[in-house]
């Protein structure tokens, strides 16, 4: 402020005007000063004191670039610790077709999902194999990613097979990778039901769900909802139906519509 005050009323400098800055609402002294020594020693220009414009701009500049980093690094993750299918590492609502009006509801649904995502709410995408619950499941963990949450989209199958070899080989513990799963904002788990069901499954499943109590989780499921309970025990089932929202897909195989 003094500085400014000075800058004023030192002879080289001449208040123009004052005026209060449409951009940044800030009290502006427009001021002209002669540049007193240099090459452009007595050219005269004009400067907007007090104007926080430029400030602003950079502010915001910086903050985009700090928000690419960050979605950069949870690319990173997603990429590192997902062990996705690479039919579905391209999937998107936006390449989700939807000809019938089974697959529109469903693809409302994962839209209003994503709308209204609170970080508790649960999702369970039942029905027969190849009707795009994957396909969803992944297009969702990606808006929600691109909106700054950390999101994992696991096949159960697959990271329970991670975690066995976890315990003989170097690289990510066993405790990291759930620590991962844990800290996500939505883990998608994928597939559940097409794991080997053993003791040793069940318990690794219920320490999965306990750990993300109160957490968004997305369910992908072959299995109907009897013979999930069935296969993943009473226990679990429950845990993975509370605050749950069902979308049945029973449509064709996707890929086999051509035919
Ligand atoms: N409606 C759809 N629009 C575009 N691709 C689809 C659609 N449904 C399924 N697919 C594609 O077909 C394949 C199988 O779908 P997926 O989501 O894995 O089935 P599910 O998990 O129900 O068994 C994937 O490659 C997926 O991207
Ligand atoms: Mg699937
Ligand atoms: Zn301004």
């Amino acid at each position: 402020m003094e500085g400014t005050k000075r800058l004023i009323t030192s002879p080289k400098q001449k208040l123009l005007q004052t005026f209060v800055c449409d951009d940044c609402h800030q009290y502006v002294s427009q001021t002209e000063l002669t540049i007193p020594s240099g090459p452009r020693a007595g050219e005269r220009i004009v400067a907007n004191y007090g104007c926080r414009c430029e400030d602003i701009k950079l502010a915001e500049a910086a903050k985009r670039k700090q928000s690419q980093l960050k979605q950069g690094k949870l690319m990173h993750k997603f990429n590192y610790y997902s062990l996705i299918n690479n039919s579905l590492r391209d999937a998107t609502l936006e390449n989700f077709h939807s000809s019938d009006s089974d697959l529109k509801h469903s693809k409302e649904k994962a839209l209003s999902y994503i709308q209204t995502f609170d970080g508790k709410q649960n999702l369970l995408f039942t029905g027969n194999y190849g009707t795009g619950k994957s396909h969803l499941s992944v297009s969702i963990t990606k808006k929600l990613m691109e909106q700054g949450y950390e999101c994992l989209f696991l096949s159960l199958p697959k990271l329970l097979t991670k975690i066995k070899q976890t315990y003989n080989t170097k690289g990510v513990t066993e405790d990291e990778l759930l620590e991962e799963i844990r800290r996500v904002d939505l883990l998608a788990l994928d597939d559940i039901g097409a794991e080997q069901q053993t003791e040793w499954t069940t318990s690794k499943l219920f320490e999965i769900l306990d750990d993300r109590t109160g957490k968004a989780t997305i369910y992908t499921t072959n299995l109907t909802s009897n013979e999930l309970k069935e296969h993943v025990n009473e226990r679990n089932f429950s845990r993975m139906m509370d605050n749950t929202n069902v979308i049945v897909m029973n449509g064709t195989d996707y890929r086999r519509r051509a035919f």
